[in-house]
């Protein structure tokens, strides 16, 4: 295994520092199993058996780069252009009730692996002897393609490995072994304990991955989705498709809730806590998507909306609706005030009469490109301006 960063060995840089400071290090978890798999893992996990912090600043004076402290676990993330490296103080952990935070004990590697979710992720590398650790027969389960917890209280400890089973078993073509798949299906209500932020977190982690749509569809098959947002149906159609420069996040999210109701919008606050932007989109998605099928358009409000809306929101209804969102889509105006003002009207509130007229024009294919928006602007002035 060699990873490198700022142009340094990682692994030799480890084996230096636990050697000087009789703090042992291990590479663990996801970055590990992606190594064996062959997969590409930016997100290195690092375990000391020692103070995490103390042990990030002294890896901070050789690889430079930004740090973040977290005090409650003694823990620290380094990072670099698109690589993050999390030091851990070993632990134990012990759940005092279902789905709540654990409570922490620093300890050794063996404890903190198997305070782990499932056996594909307790593989550690120890840097000194340079070989793998597996308490646990993860290399046996990665080689099987099997997500096998570790004891059969772990969903119920922790609920989003509901979440985080389905997804590993998506990503890589893995089955859930039979036991743990029975276990998963028995704790499914458990997941009603969880609070908004951790669903919210685990939907968004799926909502990233490149089988976004497989992974709702088991969430669906489950039942899931009944039990965090009873009545809510769920989209997956177009769930993958992915636009540079958009936010993927938020534009799946969109395309996720597409049917949502709009009385059914504050369950989605309430059962997600979204931020006000992911709020604010999806109140847009969900008007501008009934406007699309009303008769009796609300021309300015879809005029407006569409100006100042996030471009996910557009695209997502573009995505769903073919050629009959483009009709309201391209409708975008590039004039503004100003340039009605350019064309010799004072400010007044004909301005927003003038625009609705200029964004129907537009909508109806009657004018495409910024210089027929100003010629028709210009017309409707001229026509005003005689009093007609
Ligand atoms: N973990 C866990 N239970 C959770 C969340 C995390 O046991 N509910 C453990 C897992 O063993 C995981 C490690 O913490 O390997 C780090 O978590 P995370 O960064 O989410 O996992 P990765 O394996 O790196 O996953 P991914 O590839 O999806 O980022």
């Amino acid at each position: 295994m060699r990873i490198e960063v700022n142009g340094i060995d990682l692994i030799k840089l480890l084996k230096e520092i636990s050697s000087k400071t009789k703090i042992k290090s291990y590479i663990v978890g996801g970055v590990v199993r992606d190594f064996l798999l062959g997969v590409k893992n930016l997100d290195i996990d690092v375990v000391v058996e020692g103070d995490g912090i103390e042990f990030a600043y002294i890896l901070l004076s050789y690889l430079k780069g930004d740090i973040v402290v977290y005090e409650a676990f003694r823990t620290a993330t380094l990072s670099y252009d698109g690589i993050s490296i999390d030091v851990i103080s070993a632990r134990k952990e012990y759940y005092e009730r279902p789905a709540a935070l654990p409570t922490i004990e620093f300890s050794n590697i063996y404890d903190d692996m198997a305070r782990r979710d499932f056996t594909i992720n307790t593989l550690a590398y120890d840097v000194i002897e340079e070989k793998i650790l597996d308490y646990f027969n993860g290399l046996e389960d990665l080689k099987k393609g099997l997500i096998r917890v570790l004891h059969p209280k772990s969903f119920i400890d922790d609920p989003t490995r509901i979440f985080r089973a389905i997804r590993y078993a998506t990503r890589y073509s893995f089955e859930i072994e039979e036991k743990t798949h029975n276990l998963m299906k028995d704790s499914i209500e458990n997941i009603r304990l969880l609070s908004a932020d951790r669903i919210r977190n685990e939907i968004f982690l799926i909502l990233k991955e490149s089988k976004a749509k497989e992974m709702i569809d088991k969430l669906i098959y489950y039942g899931i989705d009944k039990v965090i947002f009873d009545g809510i149906t769920l989209n997956t159609q177009h769930l993958d498709t992915v636009y540079v420069n958009l936010e993927i996040e938020l534009y799946r999210f969109l395309v996720l809730f597409y049917y949502l109701k709009e009385s059914d919008i504050n369950k989605i606050e309430k059962r997600l806590r979204v931020n006000k932007i992911y709020l604010k989109a999806l109140k847009d998605l969900v008007f501008l998507r009934e406007q699309l099928n009303c008769q009796n358009k609300n021309i300015r409000k879809i005029r407006e909306t569409i100006e100042e809306t996030k471009e996910e929101v557009l695209r997502a209804i573009e995505v769903m609706e073919g050629e009959k969102a483009e009709k309201i889509i391209k409708g975008k105006l590039t004039v503004k005030g100003k340039d009605i003002k350019n064309l010799g009207l004072p400010p007044s509130p004909l301005y927003g009469e003038l625009m609705d007229n200029v964004f129907e024009a537009k909508i109806n294919g009657i004018i495409a490109t910024r210089d027929e928006e100003i010629a028709f602007l210009k017309k409707l002035i001229e026509k005003l301006k005689k009093g007609e």
